[in-house]
């Protein structure tokens, strides 16, 4: 079959071929440094400032509240450690909050900060289907928290937070909140003012933009740390030449996004449901994870039975299909991913995860050959044991 179908774009998106348009001059003549004085500084420099004018007002924020880094690992990293050293200085408190299904982005910086600066970290469970509980998150809140982070929608099943109620709770006990918002931002409202956040991730390469590119939202005067020192850019809070074509890249593909998301969602979540019916229905011992309805419009997440998942990822790429599963091999010992096990599967299902995201070009026929091939692989993995 010549037909080739990309089901992880949870993993990384095309580019646009207008965003790629809009970079290509300032990869070519328009090459100066925006911190210089002269006139090819001054064009660079203004480009970037469009960008952020752009962006910001896609977010619903003021422009210099906008810090652009190099991915949305970079950002989680900038807020969760700027923060803390903010905090650590002023004597505002020695106490985090997290989820159980963060990004490594998020987990492994915080728990950095645990075990090499001394902070304490609480980790919050969720429920079966990967929802944090508000009486839970309000139960773990204690006189030293100083910053709660949740993620808005998870990578691996799709479930999406209750993101401005969880805010508010943050605030009725003064404390900052941010949110990784790398998997939701080409799908779900980005209004800061509605969402409440103080602080919030993003990565461009998501949503149809270039790959080595993100941005954090933070609210004025919440940040005054970097965690990258040298020169002064983006306010002295991220230092190092800013990467001004896939600055100009992410703001093209954010307005882009913005534009369409709600046809594209729409669309994603019919073929979406499509596929969760048809693959529960005609695929015994199979199970969806995440929430059947607070999940992203282009997520469909599954575990099965007595299958190992990346083996299914490589049975499906021999169809031509490109998907991912939760569960890494290490050392020829399958582990089901932290995401997974927060979500207290047994260990039956845990190991036999399979994630499809869709993305703004699949299609019905996508989706029907899927159906097909799909319960004949597992059929053909089970009978293989
Ligand atoms: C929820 C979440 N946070 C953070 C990241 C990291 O983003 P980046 O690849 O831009 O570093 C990812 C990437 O998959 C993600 O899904």
């Amino acid at each position: 079959m010549d037909k080739h179908i990309y089901m992880d774009h949870a993993a990384t998106t095309p580019v646009d071929a207008s965003v790629l348009e809009a970079m290509l001059p300032w990869f070519t003549n328009e090459y100066g440094n925006p911190s210089s004085i002269h006139r090819w500084g001054q064009r660079t420099d203004y480009a970037i400032t469009t960008a952020r004018e752009e962006i910001a007002e896609i977010l619903c924020c003021e422009a210099d509240e906008i810090i652009f880094t190099s991915c949305g690992s970079e950002s989680d990293n900038l807020a969760l450690r700027g923060i803390a050293l903010e905090a650590r200085e002023l004597g505002k408190g020695n106490h985090l909050i997290i989820s159980s299904i963060e990004h490594p982005a998020i987990l492994r910086t915080a728990q950095e900060l645990e075990h090499h600066h001394g902070f304490d970290i609480t980790i919050l469970p969720v429920d079966q289907h990967g929802l944090i509980s508000t009486t839970d998150l309000k139960n773990v809140i204690r006189p030293d928290t100083f910053l709660i982070s949740i993620m808005y929608a998870n990578n691996e099943i799709g479930v999406v937070q209750p993101i401005s109620e969880l805010t508010a709770i943050a605030h009725e006990h003064n404390i900052l909140f941010h949110s990784d918002a790398v998997q939701a931002a080409g799908q779900l409202p980005l209004d800061i003012e509605k969402l409440g956040v103080d602080l919030l991730s993003v990565s461009a390469h998501k949503f149809y933009g270039p790959k080595g590119v993100g941005l954090l939202y933070a609210k004025r005067d919440t940040l005054k740390h970097s965690h990258q020192t040298g020169g002064s850019q983006e306010n002295g809070l991220r230092a190092g030449t800013q990467n001004v074509p896939l600055i100009v890249g992410m703001a093209r593909a954010l307005t882009i996004v913005a534009a369409r998301k709600s046809n594209d969602n729409s669309k994603m979540k019919v073929l979406r449901d499509k596929l969760i019916e048809s693959v529960l229905d005609t695929i015994p011992d199979s199970i969806l994870t995440g929430h059947r309805t607070c999940r992203l419009p282009n997520n469909a997440s599954f575990a099965f039975e007595g299958i190992d998942g990346n083996e299914l990822i490589m049975h499906l790429d021999l169809l031509n299909i490109a998907a991912s599963s939760g569960s890494a091999c290490k050392t020829g010992n399958p582990e089901p991913s932290s995401v997974l096990t927060a979500l207290a599967l047994s260990p039956k299902l845990s190991l036999g995860s399979l994630r499809l995201s869709l993305g703004r070009d699949t299609n019905d026929s996508d989706i029907e050959y899927i159906q097909q091939v799909l319960p004949k692989v597992i059929n053909n993995m089970r009978g293989a044991l």
